[in-house]
């Protein structure tokens, strides 16, 4: 199986951002049944921003901070492909989301291969219809591109990510976006797809090490 994790970065339940990742990853889910999704939200989790004390550098250990990061990491490890989905705050990605990624670092020495080939796509939620959706899908693509993992981004005619606006009118109102709603899909479609096509290019490769390193 393949795992496709959905990661909500809303510090609201069941708002826009959870309606619209939940719909991505339907879309992901329908690729095949070889894909299996799960979701997880940043609201209601203690996650401390990066102090740069340099314990995990100093000591090739995970992060001193004690919250729920480690758990969350955790989860990141099970997926094969991750779709990240955010609303959109003063045109970037929730202050919750960057907290997560600058714990993200302690990866680079404890873990250095934890997110290295793995998928990411960026999904991006705002009240406004033209209010920095693009430009948080950029933002997204840079904090865990940063990780060493493979971006995907949407259909040809998609361009980058997806883009829904809510109008401020929670998961209603991001229903109600039609044409962004049908580009979070694709996204999810494509995620899966990609990632499913790359797992079975890891057998072949595995296979191939196996026979000329017996
Ligand atoms: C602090 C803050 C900043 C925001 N900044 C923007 C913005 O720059 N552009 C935009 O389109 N919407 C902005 N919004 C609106 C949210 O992106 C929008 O309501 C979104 O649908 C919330 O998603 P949620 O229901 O999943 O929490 C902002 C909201 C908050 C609370």
């Amino acid at each position: 199986m393949v795992h496709i994790l959905g990661l909500c970065a809303s510090p609201r339940r069941e708002g826009a951002t959870d309606y619209a990742l939940r719909m991505a990853l339907e879309g992901a889910q329908g690729v095949s049944e070889e894909i299996e999704t799960s979701m997880v939200t940043l609201a209601g989790k203690r996650i401390a921003p990066c102090t740069d004390c340099k314990a995990c550098i100093r000591s090739h250990s995970w992060c001193v901070i004690p919250d729920d990061m480690r758990t969350l990491v955790e989860q990141l490890d099970r997926a094969d492909g991750i779709l990240v989905a955010s609303p959109v705050y003063c045109m970037g990605p929730t202050p919750q989301l960057s907290a997560f990624c600058s714990r993200l670092r302690a990866i680079r020495d404890c873990f250095p291969g934890l997110l290295r080939g793995k998928f990411l796509a960026a999904l991006a939620v705002g009240g406004t219809r033209n209010g920095g959706q693009e430009t948080t899908v950029a933002a997204i693509h840079n904090l865990f591109g940063i990780r060493g993992m493979n971006l995907v981004t949407n259909e040809p005619r998609e361009y980058m990510g997806g883009r829904v606006w809510s109008d401020d009118a929670g998961a209603e109102g991001a229903q109600r976006d039609t044409l962004g709603m049908a580009g979070a899909v694709s996204l999810g479609r494509r995620l899966a797809e990609t990632t499913l096509i790359y797992s079975y290019g890891k057998q072949v490769w595995a296979q191939r090490q196996e026979t000329t390193n017996p």
